[in-house]
């Protein structure tokens, strides 16, 4: 008799219940070989608001199973650990937002998708690192009060001739690459390309040759004649740029850099949540319906 392994084990089950497993690019590998899809936040909330399966399993971070909720109310959504959230959406609230709508009168609140829910329903519009400068154009705005990740807020203020009012949040992950890491793996492999994420540094993202989001970086790697890329983002895309792209040479910048939040998922875990139906998300109602507006209009713009 074969014994089947928890790979296989998974597969099934999802096939059983007829569930989609969405991961993003920052999660272990073990998660992104059993995924239906794997991709970066706007792909993903895009997937999920689609979906006609009658569960969902979100392999990435609370702010994103959250997403996927608002945007698809009739699917059942699971998060494999209820302990995977992200440190950056956990800095702002709702009533930072209110408060900054009466610091600014008349100027327009678009928030990154990596807020919770609550944040998202007292805001304008939501964006992702894959469409922020689009959608701030979108607004028309003059002025437009940018939520929470100030890194992300400075590289669209300088693509836009809109005011950008930062609040003060930050990934602690993209916080670590240094324009030193970058000059150092520069000197290492002087061919190579540099591709960054905008939550890093502006003076990391001074050394890019191109600012990215995490899909946006498989795309361009994928369709550039390079061979070597230097990559300033989470470790879990590299290993997937590494996996889909053997024939190409993909450096952290600097050391690897983990994101111990993403990586809280195993295969287990997932195997657990959806064989005993736990873990599922829910989001208030009157929440969910405002929230709805800011995340439509993100998911409509941009590629
Ligand atoms: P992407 O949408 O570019 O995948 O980024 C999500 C994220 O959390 C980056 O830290
Ligand atoms: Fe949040 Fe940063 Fe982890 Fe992305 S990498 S989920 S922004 S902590």
């Amino acid at each position: 008799m074969i014994r089947m392994g928890l790979h296989e084990k998974v597969l099934e089950l999802k096939r059983k219940k007829n569930a989609l497993v969405l991961a993003h690019n920052y999660q272990m590998s073990e998660i992104q070989v059993i995924a239906d899809h794997i991709g970066d936040s706007l792909g993903l909330a895009r997937l999920a608001m689609e979906a006609e399966r009658d569960f969902i399993v979100f392999c990435g971070v609370r702010f994103m199973a959250e997403t996927a909720k608002i945007l698809n109310p009739d699917a059942r959504v699971l998060i494999p650990r209820e302990d995977a959230t992200c440190p950056m959406a956990d800095m702002i609230e709702a009533a930072d937002v209110r408060r900054l709508r009466e610091e600014y009168p008349g100027a327009q609140v678009c928030s990154y998708v990596n807020t919770n829910a609550d944040v998202k329903a007292e805001t304008d519009v939501c964006c992702t690192s894959a469409n922020a400068v689009e959608v701030v154009q979108w607004l028309e705005a003059e002025r437009v009060v940018f939520t929470p990740d100030r890194n992300l807020a400075s590289y669209v203020e300088r693509n836009v001739n809109t005011e950008i009012i930062p609040f003060d949040g930050y990934c602690y992950v993209h916080m670590k690459f240094s324009a030193e890491d970058i000059r150092g793996s520069k000197s290492a492999h002087p061919e190579a390309v540099v591709l960054v994420h905008p939550e890093c540094r502006p003076e990391v993202i001074d050394e890019a040759d191109e600012v990215l989001s995490t899909s946006g970086m498989l795309t361009y790697a994928k369709e550039s004649p390079a061979g070597e890329f230097i990559i300033a983002t989470e470790e879990g895309l590299i290993e997937r740029l590494s996996r889909e792209m053997p024939d190409k040479a993909f450096y952290s910048a600097g050391m690897a850099r983990f994101c111990f939040n993403m990586k809280r998922i195993r295969l287990d875990d997932v195997y657990r949540c959806l064989d005993e139906e736990i873990y599922e998300v829910h989001v208030p109602p009157e929440i969910m319906k405002k929230a709805r507006v800011s995340l439509e209009r993100m998911v409509s713009i941009g590629k």
